[in-house]
């Protein structure tokens, strides 16, 4: 106890004699705008806040009432962009469980141009870029599913800031623009392939496929456009890919044990369920009902973008019936429009509330299943609480979650566009009929929660790092810097296929010759 009041007056004052907990500025950008991106991140601006850093967050979400030390600038015009004309027409989430990956892929490039074009059009980035000239950032930490365009231009405003690229989105090989990672198309499917991890040779060809227009794709279209529209602001800006050089190391939302297993470059820290935090007390109404839940609660969510009321009549009456058949079990459903509106009445064991504290409900000890379109966050926090799922993928990397989980044992797969009531209702008996399940997802919670430290603090001592050593790109791999055709050795595989093709034409060319020779000569000598 006195060792402990003695640490906690004396190590701050040790600290900043040694500079480690030196006021930095420090600029976040949270531009993706899907809620779930925001609220990854939004733990680690508040740490570094707490640490007695000045934050500054540019982002599509923002708080009413922000913390002290953090401040917002509002990226006003994203959603309504990404929600808006061509864009919606092209997220329809639940149609894109329909398209094809290498579609997927270039939707992906698409998304991240054109919130930059809305992104030189808002006010909030120009209210950022109009700082005095002297202003100076420490450190800049952005989610790089948005693209280089955006993170390009505020690298351009504030040159030679150190950048940590991180992001919520799964796959290391995701990373592979900003730290030079490798793709292993025969180990891993693409962050958009719905396959599983021991593909078939037809898999692996169409992986190969997907893997290499990728990187294609991002040299020939994704870079080239993302030139042109920084030079809109800035027409003496460097190619944006140059700004790779920032690149100090990367927050990824990474953990082993949880998912595929993929090489990663030293530069890439693992903070796979940075998000998690220590469960609060429920609401009232909420606490209520799981708490008289006698057999368990079950959740059933399907995240922030794929809405529940936008899954028609159809869906939203199997769901239904399904809960009905199944009246031992409390259900509660997040869904965003009221009840009225449904198609069928809400049988009496099912609640149902615009918004849920997922973390919190998973962390009670009356759950029993959670029903989830699996995104990458929501299976974290299963597991991480020992909850079993049932998943619903609807896209991109929805299906390399939740295939992981079917192959660990702790999940069943089914299907948004084709289940029945009756399948969906089978599918809960067989999940909570045994322990299997449970006992499996115990176990994997085990070890994912043991860690020597949480991934936040990971996280924030791997910002502070950066902010004292903020020249230091010694952890940078050189891969960053070479063409997909170099680092791959295509060069040298065409160099080897040469010499192999020149030896055969020119053996072939001495067989036939000395053949010819050998044959004439046999006819001479029968001639004479
Ligand atoms: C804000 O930063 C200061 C130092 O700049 C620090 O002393 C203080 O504890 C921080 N405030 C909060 C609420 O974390
Ligand atoms: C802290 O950040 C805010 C918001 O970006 C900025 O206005 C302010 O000047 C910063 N303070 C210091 C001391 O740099
Ligand atoms: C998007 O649509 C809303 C309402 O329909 C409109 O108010 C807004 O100006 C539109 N935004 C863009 C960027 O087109």
């Amino acid at each position: 106890m006195r060792y402990q009041q003695v640490m906690q007056t004396v190590l701050p004052v040790v600290l900043v004699l040694a500079g480690v907990s030196q006021a930095a500025n420090i600029l976040f950008m949270s531009g993706v705008p899907s809620p779930s991106h925001y609220i990854w991140l939004r733990p680690l601006m508040y740490e570094m806040g707490r640490r007695g850093h000045n934050v500054t967050v540019l982002s599509a979400d923002v708080e009413k009432k922000p913390p002290t030390n953090v401040s917002y600038i509002h990226l006003e015009n994203f959603y309504s962009t990404m929600y808006n004309t061509t864009m919606k027409q092209k997220l329809d989430f639940f149609n894109m469980a329909n398209e094809s990956p290498s579609k997927m892929l270039q939707l992906f490039d698409e998304f991240g141009l054109d919130l930059c074009e809305a992104a030189i059009k808002s006010e909030g980035l120009h209210f950022l870029l109009n700082y005095p000239k002297d202003f100076k950032f420490d450190l800049f930490v952005s989610d790089f599913m948005i693209g280089p365009c955006v993170p390009s231009i505020i690298m351009h405003r504030f040159k030679d800031v150190p950048y940590i690229p991180s992001t919520p989105y799964n796959a290391p090989s995701t990373a592979a623009t900003v730290l030079g990672s490798y793709a292993y198309p025969g180990l891993v499917p693409n962050h958009v392939f719905d396959a599983p991890e021991s593909m078939s040779f037809v898999q692996r060809v169409k992986n190969f496929y997907f893997d290499t227009y990728e990187m294609i794709l991002h040299e020939v279209y994704m870079h080239p456009e993302a030139d042109r529209i920084v030079r809109k602001l800035y027409p003496d800006a460097p190619p944006t890919h140059t700004f790779y050089k920032n690149v100090r190391l990367s927050l990824s939302n990474v953990n082993p044990i949880i998912q595929y297993k993929e090489p990663m470059m030293p530069n890439m820290i693992p903070v796979g369920g940075l998000q998690i935090m220590p469960a609060k007390p429920l609401p009232d109404d909420l606490r209520k009902v799981v708490e008289s839940a006698k057999n368990g609660f079950i959740l059933f969510s399907l995240g922030s973008n794929a809405r529940s009321d936008t899954l028609g009549p159809e869906r939203i009456r199997n769901i239904l019936t399904a809960m009905e058949q199944l009246p031992q079990y409390q259900f509660l459903w997040k869904f965003e429009s009221d009840e009225s509106k449904l198609p069928v009445p809400v049988p009496k064991n099912v609640y149902i509330r615009a918004w849920m504290p997922q973390n919190d409900l998973l962390a009670h000890p009356n759950i029993k299943l959670f029903i989830t379109h699996s995104g990458l966050l929501s299976t974290q926090e299963a597991i991480w609480h020992g909850v079993p799922i049932i998943g619903f993928p609807v896209f991109a990397d929805q299906f390399r979650n939740i295939n992981y989980c079917v192959e660990a044992g702790i999940a069943k797969r089914l299907s948004i566009q084709h289940f029945q009531a009756n399948e969906l209702v089978r599918t809960v008996r067989e999940v909570l009929g045994g322990d299997s399940y449970s006992q499996k997802m115990k176990q994997m919670s085990r070890l994912f929660r043991d860690q020597p430290e949480t991934p936040l603090e990971r996280a924030a001592w791997w910002c502070e790092w950066v902010l004292r050593n903020p020249d230091a790109n010694l952890l940078q791999s050189r891969a960053v810097y070479m063409s997909w055709f170099q680092k791959y050795s295509y060069d040298v595989l065409m160099f080897v296929l040469g010499v192999i093709v020149t030896v055969l034409v020119i053996s072939w060319k001495v067989v036939s010759i000395a053949k010819d020779r050998l044959l004439s000569g046999v006819h001479k000598s029968k001639q004479e």
